[in-house]
């Protein structure tokens, strides 16, 4: 029997001889004729079949065969569970939930032939699936990718393919940074100057130079509508789009829209440059949280997301150390110091998420003045903070530059590759990632929520590119967050990889070959 090759692999897998044909006159099962049309999509522009949906019933669903079931059941333990039971006369699928149907879905695209991934009609291929059974179930129940449009924004169309790719893994986060430095990428529309004045910057510093700039205004943002569409073609592929606006730092941008904003006032220019900026917002301005207040209505608005993440990396206090209404506002709350003024800005934008039964999620400077008391942290710097947070009984999303940071280089050798961020890290470092270390005491390893790979935009101008940078680093990523494996053995990934990496092919990603 040929191998089988999955990504991400399943808990569990046994084989049985023979195999289920595809052909015309197969049909589909299903009590939500929408999941059964999506089936029936999938497969149809490779095959050529336009396969109908019935409605399941317990008659038919003793004898039917050539068939494909997807059945409804109980007793499945986790909302991402599924089983997968392909005989030879028919295909069984059982979820308890939504999501654990659009897994099974796609490890059935991955059994077919590669071809079935094409968009076009494929001759002369014989669909077959091999007989099996899958019992399977993710080990992490926070599985994402994070995409920065704020350095580089991409068209709608890439970020719909970036989430279909993002399906076939079994990622179910898209974690979306919407806002930075360099430009805001979302339309407010009671603060219109967001994305008039705070989408567009003068130029960009060129890669191999950072004191020279390309002389290129750069800019563009999503509308309302356009997130709308992303939000709802995510969920229907089983992928949550998380937002984040960045406070306190990283808000050049809306300061420039809004010069009263921050600590001076004004004196602000979309940021050209990478790095970190020291104009951050006033902590010490009603306006401010006011402001903020009035954006994440809207935000709320639009992204159904239980999570909203805020941000809160990368801000330097010197404005705050100089501002007189910041230092007020230290005296005026008992705070010991700017961090822990942060800390409190940060406890008035949780509090206000928390009475709107939203959960806000921080970057681990979060961790700095005084956590807030429901704050989710993503550990970025190293595990230390997600252990320390975890530890002390907080939900922690894993993605430390270490092992997570996709926008780093993909080889030691940096002439091999356009030029990135002035770090490495290897296929072969990703697949090393344990995202629960030991030092979690064992009855604190259920607050590790999972983790993500992160693709920071500074030297990605391009959709082509994101997918360069992205692939096959994120697919090792989604293995490991999938099933966890105790070994990892790089030789047998690569084999695994090789014999899976034409499914890209067919899907039409851009991904940085093996022996690039
Ligand atoms: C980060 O990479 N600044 C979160
Ligand atoms: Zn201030």
């Amino acid at each position: 029997m040929p191998a089988i090759t999955l990504f991400p692999q399943p808990q569990r897998l046994e084989r049985q001889p023979g195999a289920f044909r595809l052909n015309a006159h197969t049909r589909l099962f299903a009590s939500d004729r929408a999941l059964g049309e999506m089936l029936a999509n999938y497969l149809r522009p490779a095959t050529g079949f336009d396969l109908p949906v019935h409605p399941l019933d317990d008659d038919i669903r003793a004898q039917v065969t050539n068939a494909i079931l997807l059945v409804p059941t109980a007793d499945l333990v986790g909302a991402e569970a599924y089983t997968l039971d392909v005989a030879p006369e028919r295909i069984d699928i059982r979820a308890s939930k939504r999501n654990g149907f659009l897994y099974a879905m796609q490890t059935l695209r991955q059994l077919l032939p590669p071809q079935v991934l094409a968009d076009s009609l494929q001759e002369d291929v014989a669909w077959e699936i091999p007989a099996l059974t899958i019992t399977d179930a993710p080990a992490f129940g926070w599985r994402g990718l994070h995409l920065d449009v704020g350095r580089h924004m991409f068209p709608v169309g890439f970020i719909k393919k970036f989430i279909d790719t993002m399906a076939f893994y079994k990622f179910n986060t898209l974690h979306w940074h919407l806002t930075e430095d360099q430009g805001w990428r979302l339309e407010i529309e009671k603060y219109p100057r967001l994305t008039e004045i705070g989408s567009q910057r003068a130029e960009t510093q060129i890669p191999t130079d950072p004191n020279q700039g390309d002389g290129q205004p750069y800019g563009g943002y999503y509308t309302q509508d356009e997130a709308r569409e992303i939000v709802a073609y995510a969920a229907e592929r089983g992928i949550t789009v998380m937002p984040e606006i960045e406070l306190p730092g990283h808000s050049l941008a809306a300061l420039t829209a809004y010069p009263h904003l921050g600590c001076a006032g004004s004196g602000y220019a979309v940021r050209t440059t990478w790095g970190i900026d020291s104009n951050i917002y006033c902590a010490g301005n009603d306006a401010v949280f006011a402001f903020l207040q009035d954006v994440f209505k809207e935000v709320l608005e639009i992204f159904p997301s239980e999570y909203i993440h805020i941000g809160g990396d990368e801000a330097p206090k010197e404005r705050w150390r100089a501002c007189p209404k910041c230092q007020t506002r230290i005296k005026a709350e008992g705070l010991a110091d700017e961090d822990a003024l942060q800390s409190w800005f940060i406890r008035q934008i949780e509090s206000w998420l928390n009475e709107r039964g939203r959960r806000l999620v921080g970057w681990d400077e979060i961790l700095e003045g005084g956590l807030a008391p429901n704050a989710t942290v993503m550990s970025w710097r190293g595990s230390d903070g997600g252990i320390a947070a975890a530890n002390a009984g907080h939900d922690v999303i894993m993605t430390p530059t270490t092992y997570c940071y996709l926008d780093y280089y993909q080889h030691e050798d940096w002439t091999r590759e356009p030029p990135a961020i002035a770090r490495t890290l290897t296929l072969d470092q990703v697949w090393q990632y344990v995202v629960a270390p030991p030092e979690i005491a064992p009855d604190k390893r259920h607050h590790i929520l999972g983790g993500q790979g992160n693709i920071w935009t500074e030297y990605i101008p391009s959709a082509n590119h994101v997918e360069y940078m992205a692939f096959p680093r994120a697919i090792a990523i989604a293995d490991i967050l999938w099933n966890h494996p105790a070994e990892r053995h790089y030789a047998a990934l690569l084999e695994r990889l090789k014999a899976h990496l034409p499914c890209l092919d067919w899907l039409g990603v851009n991904y940085r070959h093996l022996d690039d």
